[in-house]
């Protein structure tokens, strides 16, 4: 199994091109299945979580080809199959958003449920009242759910009772092609839905207020081809933002926006790095100087993101203070605090909120993580280190950040893939 190996305490210096969105990459990936013309999908991502999508939807008989230059091509025309076994559900489970297209398109789906996963538990409840608010009858019969909509879906009232991404835009991939209006209220307003909204409306579809809290869709009869771009990956420019931060340097992040990111840069910036940012890049440079302690809790968009909380917690783990960061979208996402512990950080947990201790240095250590995010953190905690890093389990980084090792080491890092040959 690959593993990262890192020699610690070299500043970083130089340029970061961002890819394409992870977690609106693979969404998008599932707007092909309610068109039969072409979908092209640029400034694609290349991970294992776009692949796993993408091996779903050829088993739901689409065309999928990845052509040059970060592009997808994706085509169903017809579909040989309704059912998204769980076999390719388990590994990703975003996969789970085929249910309300496959619905729209065909009337019936039977998708396996996604089970839990390391961060929490996950439940995809407010997925399915959702469907049932557009006339989806549901059962769940031995881990799958099997939806049907005989006569079609129908616009409907859905009001969630608190925030959730993958619901949100289940509900808008759903509506689309609903008889009548939708109104989703409380909304979740992440770039990645708007994303979504611009990319379906491209096709022909009518949805209004994506970014805000009450979301409008007029249901229309069919969707045409499209070719859309994909927005910049938020969460991969602020984890290399926090690298140069907590590392030490100067580095430039291009092919992003910035103001997708306005929770992160003010405290990037109180932590005693300076930020400049450019309508078409970001600076971040950290000279020698402390880092100062700096409080943080994640909230749903436009608040700070949970994906980022893991790498903000391993530049703490430096600060000249006491940081409290206090996580309140996963119960259990705290699994990287053990592993920057192994590298001499002073973190206790507690419930919901982590009291980070600030310490003089970290040392390297053999360290594995359970999930993306927490991995990146290591990595970051693994550039400033003294000595050697290895952080195991790799396949969790590549679900989610592409060439994560030549981004960093063109910018100095002493960063390397080690393959164990098993
Ligand atoms: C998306 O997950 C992202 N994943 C996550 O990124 C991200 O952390 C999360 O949004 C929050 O920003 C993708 O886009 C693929 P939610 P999602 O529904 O949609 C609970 C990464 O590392 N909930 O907003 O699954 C849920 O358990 C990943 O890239 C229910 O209880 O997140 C959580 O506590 C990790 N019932 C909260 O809501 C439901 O039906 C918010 O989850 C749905 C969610």
């Amino acid at each position: 199994m690959d593993s990262i190996e890192i020699e610690g305490g070299y500043p970083l210096e130089g340029e970061i091109q961002i890819s394409g969105a992870k977690n609106s990459a693979i969404k998008l990936m599932a707007v092909c299945l309610l068109t039969e013309q072409p979908v092209e999908l640029t400034n694609m991502p290349r991970l294992r979580d776009t692949r796993f999508m993408g091996q779903l939807l050829a088993h739901l008989g689409v065309e999928v080809e990845e052509g040059p230059g970060a592009r997808m091509s994706l085509h169903a025309k017809t579909l040989s199959s309704t059912t998204a076994p769980y076999d390719l559900v388990r590994k990703m489970r975003a996969t789970f958003n085929v249910l309300g297209p496959l619905l729209a398109r065909t009337g019936a789906a039977k998708v396996s449920l996604p089970g839990g996963c390391a961060i929490g538990a996950r439940p995809v409840d407010l997925h399915l009242k959702a469907l049932e608010a557009l006339g989806a009858n549901i059962t769940l019969d031995q881990g799958y759910v099997i939806a049907n909509a005989k006569d079609g879906l129908r616009g409907g009232e859905i009001t969630f009772p608190f925030i959730s991404v993958g619901a949100t835009e289940h509900s808008i991939l759903a509506a689309v092609l609903a008889k009548g209006e939708s109104v989703l209220n409380n909304a979740a307003r992440e770039p990645e839905i708007i994303d979504l909204a611009e990319c379906l409306n491209a096709m022909g579809a009518k949805i209004s207020g994506a970014g805000r809290s009450e979301i409008r869709i007029e249901g229309v009869s069919s969707l045409n081809g499209v070719s859309h771009k994909v927005v910049p990956d938020r969460i991969e420019a602020g984890t290399y933002a926090l690298a140069a931060a907590t590392a030490g340097g100067k580095v430039k992040l291009t092919n992003l926006r910035h103001d997708h990111l306005g929770a992160l840069w003010p405290l990037i910036a109180q932590s005693g790095a300076d930020v400049s940012l450019k309508a078409d890049h970001v600076i971040i440079e950290r000279e020698t100087g402390p880092i100062r302690a700096v409080d943080m809790d994640t909230q749903a968009y436009p608040g700070f993101p949970t994906d980022l909380q893991a790498q903000f917690m391993a530049m703490m783990t430096l600060s000249d203070g006491v940081s409290i960061i206090r996580e309140n979208i996963f119960e259990n996402r705290f699994m990287h605090c053990p592993e920057l512990g192994r590298m001499g950080a002073n973190i206790t947990v507690s419930g919901r909120e982590a009291i980070v201790r600030g310490v003089k240095s970290l040392q390297g250590a053999q360290v594995m993580a359970t999930d993306l995010r927490a991995s990146a953190s290591l990595i970051n905690a693994g550039l400033v280190a003294k000595g050697k890093t290895s952080v195991g389990r790799v396949y969790h980084l590549d679900r989610g950040f592409e060439h994560i090792e030549i981004k960093l080491g063109q910018c100095g890092a002493k960063i390397k893939r080690v393959s164990d040959g098993s």
